[in-house]
């Protein structure tokens, strides 16, 4: 089942990762790193720096590094800003090593780009590079949990919208989550024809700010199509909100657990009244309550009696049947 495998999966990974979480325990930069780059660390004293990379590279992969505090020295605007995002906890990162601490975690070993005077070409450089490149570094470190599970193969990866595309390290516009900009603007930004969604008259109040987009999509990709998420028991996402309709009941819907709720409901936004899918309540019901014999196409859906005249009285088929997402109490869902 893809669905116990992947519950698994997300047992492993968490358990991976649990690590950088517990990171925040040390307490300042850790100092050997500097020290084994001190002479590449000072600029001034580094002239003979241009053959130096052969001589350096087999000796010690750590002395490529040099911390911190070192590109400090020369990006200080942009150090003081990064100290007071959650990235600066990578300094306290003792197991991880130089490389996945402090700057030299994204932008690789710095130690020539100092030598070299702030040589460009000698540092890892993410507006150059491609979104491939990109998410294999931020996924360094961002790999594991359920979150990020699908991320290599995401549709957004697919179509080259890279971790930064959305996230900004050092430019980020929101005190959470390092967003180039909020939600829903943010995703907007090139879904903007979903705009108009959220604007019909009956809608998730998502321009609102009730709901958020990542509510029921994963951004960072899903295993199932639309990159929709699951609710914590892999269910349809709509529970995780609309706990009531979930059951179980004793007398299910079909429809309501096998199609799910958007066999019914436009997710979005959209004319009719509760988001439903056809404009007045009969025509939906009667989409799959029509044929005098329950048969495939219609889902195995009985036929409405033949005392359900289609008079006035018979139109709205919930004035009767009310509990339409399934009732404890009674097999046509009168309550
Ligand atoms: C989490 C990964 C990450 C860390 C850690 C990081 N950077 Fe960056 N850096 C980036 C990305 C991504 C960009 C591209 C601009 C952006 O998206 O913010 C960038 C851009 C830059 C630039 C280009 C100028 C600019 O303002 O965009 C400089 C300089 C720079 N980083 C220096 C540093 C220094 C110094 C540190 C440590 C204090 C550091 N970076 C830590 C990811 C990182
Ligand atoms: C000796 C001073 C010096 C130190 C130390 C230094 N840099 Fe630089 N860095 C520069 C200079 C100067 C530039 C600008 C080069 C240019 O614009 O051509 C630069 C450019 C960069 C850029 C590219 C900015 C852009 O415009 O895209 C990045 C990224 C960067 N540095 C990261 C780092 C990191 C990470 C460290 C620490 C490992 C570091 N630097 C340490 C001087 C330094
Ligand atoms: C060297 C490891 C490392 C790398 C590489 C890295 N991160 Fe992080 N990232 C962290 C750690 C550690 C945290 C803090 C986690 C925490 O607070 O529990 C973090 C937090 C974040 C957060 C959450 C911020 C918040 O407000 O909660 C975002 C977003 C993020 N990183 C994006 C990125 C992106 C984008 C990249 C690539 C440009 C990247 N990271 C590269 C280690 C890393
Ligand atoms: C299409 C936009 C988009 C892309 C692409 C994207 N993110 Fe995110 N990311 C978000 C949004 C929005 C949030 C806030 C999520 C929320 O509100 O639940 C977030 C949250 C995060 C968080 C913190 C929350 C958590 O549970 O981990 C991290 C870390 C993160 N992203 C890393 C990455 C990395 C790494 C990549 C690239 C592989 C990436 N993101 C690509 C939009 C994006
Ligand atoms: C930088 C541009 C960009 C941003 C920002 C962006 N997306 Fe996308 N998104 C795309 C592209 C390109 C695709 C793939 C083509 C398509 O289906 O439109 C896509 C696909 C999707 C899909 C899957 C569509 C399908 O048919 O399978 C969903 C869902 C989605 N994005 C949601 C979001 C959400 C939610 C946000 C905000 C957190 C967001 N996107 C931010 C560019 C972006
Ligand atoms: C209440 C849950 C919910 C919210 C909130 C939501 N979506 Fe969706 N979205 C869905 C579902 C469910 C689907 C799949 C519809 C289908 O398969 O028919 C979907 C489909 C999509 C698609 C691909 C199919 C299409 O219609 O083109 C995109 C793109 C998308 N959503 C973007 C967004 C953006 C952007 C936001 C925020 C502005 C957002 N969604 C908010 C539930 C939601
Ligand atoms: C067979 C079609 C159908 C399916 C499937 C369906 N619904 Fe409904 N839903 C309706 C109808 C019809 C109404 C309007 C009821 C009325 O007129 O009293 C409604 C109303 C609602 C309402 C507003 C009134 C209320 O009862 O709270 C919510 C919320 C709702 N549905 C959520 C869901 C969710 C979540 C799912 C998936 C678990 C779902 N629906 C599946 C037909 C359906
Ligand atoms: C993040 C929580 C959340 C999620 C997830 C969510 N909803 Fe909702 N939904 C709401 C809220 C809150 C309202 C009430 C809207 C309002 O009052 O503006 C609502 C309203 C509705 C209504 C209209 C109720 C009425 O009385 O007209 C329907 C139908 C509905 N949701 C269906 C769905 C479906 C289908 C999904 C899954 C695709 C879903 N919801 C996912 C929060 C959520
Ligand atoms: C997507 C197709 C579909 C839609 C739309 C739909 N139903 Fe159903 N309905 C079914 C299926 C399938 C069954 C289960 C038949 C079975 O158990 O043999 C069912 C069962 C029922 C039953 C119980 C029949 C019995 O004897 O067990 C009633 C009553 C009912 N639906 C009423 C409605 C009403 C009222 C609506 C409109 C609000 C509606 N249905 C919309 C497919 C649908
Ligand atoms: C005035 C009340 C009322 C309205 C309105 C109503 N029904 Fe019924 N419905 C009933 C009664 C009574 C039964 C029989 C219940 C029983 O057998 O216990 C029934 C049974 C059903 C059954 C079960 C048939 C079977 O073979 O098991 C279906 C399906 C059904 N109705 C569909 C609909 C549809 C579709 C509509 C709207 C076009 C509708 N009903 C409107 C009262 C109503």
């Amino acid at each position: 089942m893809p669905t116990s495998s992947r519950a698994f999966r997300v047992l492993v990974f968490s358990g991976i990762f649990v690590f950088v979480g517990a990171l925040a325990s040390g307490q300042a930069h850790p100092p050997v790193p500097e020290k084994s780059a001190q002479s590449a660390s000072a600029p001034a004293a580094s002239a003979p720096a241009a053959s130096a990379p052969a001589a350096v590279a087999p000796s010690s992969e750590a002395s490529k590094y040099v911390g911190a505090q070192t590109c400090k020295t020369c990006h200080e605007e942009i150090y003081n800003a990064w100290e007071k995002t959650p990235h600066w906890k990578t300094t306290l990162n003792k197991e991880g090593g130089p490389s996945k601490q402090g700057c030299e975690g994204c932008h690789g070993p710095g130690a020539d780009h100092v030598a070299g005077g702030g040589d460009k070409t000698k540092i890892f450089l993410f507006e150059s590079a491609s979104t491939k490149e990109i998410n294999a570094r931020c996924m360094t470190c961002h790999a594991g949990g359920t979150e990020h599970m699908n991320a290599i193969n995401s549709i957004h990866t697919q179509n080259n919208v890279s971790c930064i595309s959305c996230h900004s390290p050092h430019h980020a516009q929101t005190k959470e989550f390092l967003l180039v900009k909020a939600q829903p603007e943010l995703c907007y930004s090139c879904h903007l024809q979903k705009k108009s969604e959220f604007e019909m008259p009956f809608h998730h109040r998502v321009n609102e700010g009730l709901v958020q987009c990542t509510d029921c999509h994963n951004p960072h990709g899903t295993v199932g199509p639309k990159q929709v998420r699951t609710s914590a028991t892999q269910d349809a996402v709509c529970f995780t909100c609309h706990t009531d309709k979930q059951g179980p009941y004793v007398f299910e819907h079909e429809p309501v657990k096998v199609e799910g709720c958007t066999s019914c409901h436009i997710p979005h936004g959209g004319a009719n009244v509760h988001m439903l899918r056809v404009s007045n309540v009969n025509l939906l019901c009667l989409q799959c309550h029509t044929s005098s014999a329950p048969n495939a196409k219609t889902g195995g859906a009985p036929a409405a009696p033949s005392f359900h005249s289609q008079e006035t009285f018979f139109k709205s088929c919930t004035l009767c049947h009310n509990q339409i997402h399934g009732s404890n109490f009674d097999p046509t869902f009168f309550k």
